[in-house]
């Protein structure tokens, strides 16, 4: 067994308690890294220099329009000074689909020399294999007649009547985004633009600017990486990109931090997209985590822009808000090309949808999961699995699947079982399968040595290689193993034979397909690993350095496994693949999901994890949760408690613990937290119908599953820094989740002048809200309180009975809540497919539009396909008019018939009992009133003064005495 000296000091650092400590000596900081050490250095020269000189200017007769491509190339000049020569490094300048301008600058080193001839001499150009849908993703005309060139600029304009406008100056080289006349996004206003062309160690001082430093361009001083013997030299790729007049800038995922963005000026710790094992992460920190996306989205009133920059090396981000107006940030990337996408809209989502067109929208995931899933490390045995199974039964809790760790695999080897412990998992899968319930197994990267996969994979010659092509090996959980090198495009049918449906008696040959997968300690994590994972130096297929394509690999890793998965399910019902990754990169939510790794059971933890994943879901991947309960630890009941009521919000709901910590599954703590854990579950229940809708508006067009407040009114920038609740997609819902220990009150940002009904739980009652200007308002709240508000303008459809899994609510009936806004008017959208299979891609759906007005209430369908059809029987079994008790009659009409409903106040709204309306036809509720009170908002409004001293009315407190209807039936 190989043992170095960090895994010795790790083993004695966590032992002694020093885990901050650790992970200070463990990771880089930007001081400690060659690449944004001197990408820095090279910054502040700049900024220092009195007359500073460009290096890098565009050849004006370089520049042409390609007219086959309609593309804009040239050639870069990088001058060095004391050779007296230019480097040429070429460019190009497209517009692609959607408003996205892409920048590319290349570097031609075909005669270069490496110090390892094994390694492959040209920049990693292939990120955009992995990480875009497609590579047809289509490239709008440039058209050579819309294309102004002249000695100093090339230009054109783009977007919707030419609204926006690219222009390229060429010294100093300058990429400028337009709106209007108004520039928003500048690429190099800085000047630190540094691309490092290839130079021997010998020749090196030559090549250098005034402006740069060489500090480690040819070998490493971090630690262990002092073996690295850099075969290519300094190869780093840098620019500032200033976003002008925004002071609100988003994502670049994977941090515990804020939603907008830190200043990182001054810290040595610029944000570091480095894809990392980083059990028990620090929140409030810009350290690497498991997963990058090198995306960052920037919103004002009226303009949004993205930047995306393509590049799987390691990355450091600085971002610099100390200008009065601006945010400037500074990308430095180890090596690549650089290759960046400037986006502009209107709105945040025209960013999202235009980021989407190129690395796709996240998959529809089957239905069951978004339900409950039940994990930790482990669940012993076949007995543990099915006895667990029934407890979730006999407390009358739903859940869709239980998941098991590394310890369902004899020694860890993945792809078989522990015999004694689970001898039969074919009738264990079956037994799930009674009640629609699925199991998920975990596979990592990495196989056991002296494993006959292992060996096979080794003869295959498809295994992650060290700098001299031989395998390499380290040390992960089944102790010292190799890696599958998922780059290489014959691993592929390797995993496909691994997860193959099939007669024979092979690990997954013969189960029933309720089984899925969850690919972890995909970075890939190495315990004996450079800060826990590969060596840079280690070898992909291709010859590619793993540097080149570290942030990228675990996404190729799950997408190996969807790939499996899709054809071990294409003969069956079952036919979407179902991923949890933890590793990711740009591109990975059209294949998995992922959470948000080894988090503590603490109240900072739960904190954090609503900021991270509002990041993820504006950052294109929404399929993101946080292992609810913390997964090192064992939680109060209380925190406990709180975390299920955050947790049901997490697009991936899931609890797992750690394998030391004590069992917490919902009925553990008992008495009144189970209940109150019971009713959160069946409330994230009840509202599948609203988040599966959700999934599929995010599946079309990018928008984020949660919404982020200030997405609700751009022209309200203080909800631009609102990072502890959010909109359930388009629902209306709005969501403030308890973080605090021992609450008794939570404050909730209303970013509008909109009515906002109470919700709390789920439930309607009899209060609503609306204030005059947006600001907080209070609410008390008790243990068992979800604080929850739904916007007035929203028609939420509901399922409310209890099932032991979402698979047997199929047929359940709907209850839709309408809440009209201050006009009067209400609207929603209800989507339905059969939940697994890809039919929908056909047309096979049911995609329901709501609309409602003071005097009536219609349903329209999108869509009138088989599927459709086959929803004869579902109903709407109730109708909840909040605000109304004006009503006097209502008739329902459809198919030509029309019939009376019944109808009954409570407290300040009315409840339409049974109107049986068919959910797959048109139909239009009629009704008449009164006119004694429309809505809540027009019932006598008390005024008073809330915590943040604003204006308000609080509607509608009637009926005092009436309890909170519930929302949800509870059998
Ligand atoms: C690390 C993962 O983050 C954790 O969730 C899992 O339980 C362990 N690996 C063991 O597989």
């Amino acid at each position: 067994m190989k043992t170095s000296f960090s895994g010795i000091i790790l083993v004695l650092l966590i032992q002694l308690g020093f885990v901050l400590s650790y992970k200070e000596y463990l990771f880089k900081t930007c001081s400690s890294s060659g690449f944004c050490h001197r990408n820095r250095e090279f910054a502040r020269n700049v900024q220092r220099a009195t007359n500073f000189v460009p290096q890098y200017a565009i050849d004006p007769k370089s520049v042409e329009v390609d007219p086959e491509l309609y593309v804009i190339k040239g050639q870069v000049l990088k001058h060095l000074a004391q050779l007296g020569k230019s480097v040429q490094l070429p460019f190009e300048l497209t517009l692609l689909d959607k408003n996205n301008v892409r920048f590319q600058i290349f570097e031609d080193r075909s005669t270069a020399q490496p110090k390892n001839a094994l390694v492959n001499t040209a920049r990693y150009n292939e990120t955009t294999k992995w990480s875009f849908k497609t590579d047809q993703v289509t490239i709008e005309r440039v058209k050579d007649e819309k294309v102004i060139k002249d000695e100093n600029h090339v230009s054109f304009q783009f977007g919707k009547d030419g609204k926006y406008r690219a222009e390229l100056s060429y010294s100093p080289v300058r990429l400028v985004i337009y709106a209007g006349d108004e520039a928003q996004l500048v690429m190099n206003d800085n000047n630190f633009l540094n691309y490092e062309h290839f130079r021997t160690e010998n020749e090196n001082s030559k090549h250098l600017s005034p402006y740069e430093s060489d500090f480690d361009m040819f070998s490493e001083s971090f630690k262990e990486t002092r073996h690295d013997k850099i075969p290519m030299g300094p190869e780093s790729i840098s620019s500032d990109f200033t976003f002008k007049g925004f002071k609100h800038v988003y994502g670049i995922p994977e941090h515990a931090d804020s939603f907008n963005l830190k200043d990182t000026t001054g810290s040595d710790l610029p944000y570091r997209l480095f894809n990392v094992d980083i059990f028990e992460y620090v929140p409030n920190s810009r350290m690497p985590m498991y997963g990058s996306i090198p995306f960052l989205l920037a919103s004002k009133p009226g303009v949004s822009v993205g930047l995306f920059w393509i590049n799987s090396a390691d990355t450091f981000i600085d971002i610099n808000k100390k200008h009065e107006k601006d945010t400037s940030t500074h990308w430095m990337s180890e090596n690549g090309v650089l290759d960046v996408v400037l986006t502009v809209g209107e709105r945040p989502e025209d960013i999202n949808e235009s980021y989407g067109s190129l690395t796709g929208y996240v998959q529809l995931p089957p239905l069951f999961s978004l339900g409950y899933h039940q994990c930790r490390w482990n669940y012993n045995d076949e007995k543990d699995v099915l006895n667990i199974n029934s407890l979730f039964d006999e407390h009358q809790i739903p859940y869709d699947v239980i998941w098991l760790d590394v310890d369902y695999a004899d020694s860890r080897k993945y792809f078989t079982w522990q015999p004694e412990k689970f001898p039969d998992p074919e009738g264990m899968l079956k037994e799930l399968d009674i009640t629609g319930r699925n199991l998920v197994l975990i596979i990592d990267t990495h196989l056991k040595t002296g494993y006959s996969l292992s060996d096979t994979i080794r003869e295959k010659e498809i295994t992650i290689k060290d700098s001299e092509n031989k395998t390499f090996v380290g040390q992960c959980w089944p102790g010292e193993a190799v890696w599958l090198d998922s780059m290489n495009p014959a691993s592929q049918e390797f995993w496909d034979e691994q997860h193959a449906l099939s007669d024979e008696n092979t690990f997954m040959g013969r189960f029933s397909t309720n089984f899925y997968i969850w690919n972890d300690m995909n970075e890939p994590s190495i315990f004996d690993g450079i800060e826990t994972t590969s060596l840079k130096s280690n070898l992909h297929y291709g010859n590619w350095e793993h540097r080149s394509v570290h942030n990228v690999f675990g996404l190729t890793f799950h997408e190996a496994t969807y790939k499996a998965l899709v054809k071990r399910l294409e003969s069956t019902e079952r036919q979407r693949p179902f991923i949890l990754t933890r590793s990711f990169y740009a591109g990975s939510q059209r294949t998995a999901a992922m959470w948000t790794g080894d988090n503590m059971s603490k109240w900072e933890y739960l904190k954090a994890s609503i900021p991270m994943v509002l990041t993820l879901g504006v950052s294109g991947m929404p399929f993101a949760g946080a292992d609810v309960g913390g997964f090192f630890g064992d939680p109060s009941k209380e925190l406990l408690t709180r975390w299920y009521q955050t947790g049901i919000w997490y697009p991936f709901f899931r609890a797992h613990a750690h394998i030391d910590s004590r069992r917490r599954e919902p009925w553990v703590p008992g008495g009144s937290y189970t209940s109150i854990i019971r009713d959160a579950i069946r409330l994230r229940y009840a509202l599948l119908p609203m988040w599966y809708t959700s999934f599929f508006e995010s599946s079309q067009t990018g928008v984020p599953v949660l919404k982020p407040t200030f997405y609700d009114n751009l022209n309200n920038i203080e909800s631009y820094d609102i990072e502890d609740q959010f909109y359930l997609g388009n629902s209306g819902i709005l969501v403030k989740p308890v973080t605090d220990e021992g609450a008794s009150s939570t404050e909730i940002y209303l970013p509008d002048e909109q009515i906002y009904y109470d919700f709390t739980g789920g439930c309607i009652s009899n209060r609503s809200y609306q204030l005059t200007e947006p600001g907080f308002i209070t609410k008390d709240v008790l243990l068992a309180d979800i604080p929850m508000l739904l916007k007035g303008g929203s028609i939420v459809a509901a399922k409310n009975r209890y099932r032991r899994s979402s698979h047997l609510m199929a047929n359940d009936p709907y209850t839709l809540t309408v809440a009209l806004d201050k006009d009067g008017d209400a609207s929603g959208r209800l989507y339905v497919d059969d939940g697994s299979s890809f039919n929908y891609e056909r047309g096979e759906y049911l995609y329901l539009n709501f609309t409602a007005n003071k005097t009536s209430i219609a349903s329209t369908a999108e869509n009138n396909s088989a599927f459709a059809e086959s929803l004869g029987n579902i109903k709407v079994e109730k109708l909840q008019l909040l605000g109304r008790r004006d009503i006097t009659e209502a008739k329902a009409e459809c198919d030509g018939e029309t019939w009376n409903l019944s109808f009954k106040t409570e407290g300040a709204n009315t409840i339409v009992t049974n109107p049986k309306l068919p959910v797959n036809k048109n139909w239009t509720v009629h009704l008449q009133s009164d006119g004694s009170s429309q809505s809540a908002e027009e019932e006598d409004k008390p005024k008073g003064a809330l915590s943040s001293g604003l204006l308000v009315s609080v509607g509608a407190i009637l009926a005092s005495s009436a309890a909170a209807l519930k929302y949800f039936s509870i059998l």
